[in-house]
């Protein structure tokens, strides 16, 4: 990203002793980009919560727990140790000394990652884990609850948000450079699906912390964006 190169003095002027920016949204809404570039701006580390809930959505479907067995599935949470390491642009997630990167985007996992997350014990186990890899260091991480329950000190908490349509739309063109058979009707129907699921569960629901200021990213770029966040880290 083009903003990249910016980190010196920026990251000079941060908030506060805590390096730590989190940023929320709903599916397509842009955040995993625009953290990346941030994190890459400041010379910080990049963790997409997201990732993790995949990561459990996959172990849970490869041991065939069964979805209405929330202790088997929190134990099956537990029980794995989830491990971030940088491969140059990217991070990947390896679960018990596996890269399972691959794993993470596929259709099956998409569709049950909602319905996984909604578990206490689940969370409970991915949280703990999020909060060992942010006392490591400076860190911009992203997710539903980043800014609400995991980080709650973090200086800098930004909120990431767009019209279901244009979300919906993002999301296709994604798939079409990745190949894979969808339609914008059925993107739109999974989004809306996975927003319904995400914002009206009981476990640190989807919504703005109130300090973090909301962003519609639904006419800015993807720099437009990092920028703003860059600037909410000078003094
Ligand atoms: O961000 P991404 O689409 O990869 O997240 C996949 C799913 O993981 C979300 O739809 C949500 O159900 C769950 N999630 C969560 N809390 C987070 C991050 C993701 O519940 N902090």
């Amino acid at each position: 990203c083009a903003v990249r190169f910016m980190n010196i003095s920026i990251c000079g002027t941060l908030i506060g002793m805590l390096k730590q920016i989190a940023i929320d949204g709903p599916v397509a809404s842009g955040k995993t980009t625009v953290g990346r570039c941030v994190s890459h701006a400041l010379s910080w580390r990049f963790l997409d919560t997201g990732l993790m809930y995949r990561a459990a959505t996959w172990l849970i479907l490869e041991k065939a727990v069964s979805l209405d067995q929330p202790k088997e599935m929190s134990a099956a949470t537990a029980q794995a140790n989830m491990e971030l390491i940088s491969c140059g642009e990217t991070d990947v997630l390896l679960v018990d000394g596996v890269n399972i990167m691959r794993e993470l985007r596929t259709l099956r996992v998409e569709e049950t990652v909602s319905h996984v997350s909604k578990v206490s014990g689940v969370r409970k186990a991915l949280i703990n884990q999020q909060r060992i890899i942010a006392r490591q260091g400076p860190i911009v991480m992203v997710g539903r609850d980043v800014g609400t329950v995991v980080l709650q000190n973090a200086p800098v908490k930004v909120y990431l948000e767009a019209p279901p349509d244009v979300r919906a739309f993002r999301r296709y063109t994604e798939r079409l450079s990745d190949k894979e058979n969808s339609t914008l009707e059925k993107v739109k129907l999974e989004i809306g699906n996975r927003d319904w699921i995400d914002s009206g569960r009981k476990e640190s629901p989807l919504y703005p912390a109130k300090d973090a200021i909301v962003i519609d990213t639904s006419s800015l770029t993807i720099n437009d964006v990092v920028r703003k966040i860059l600037d909410m880290t000078k003094l």
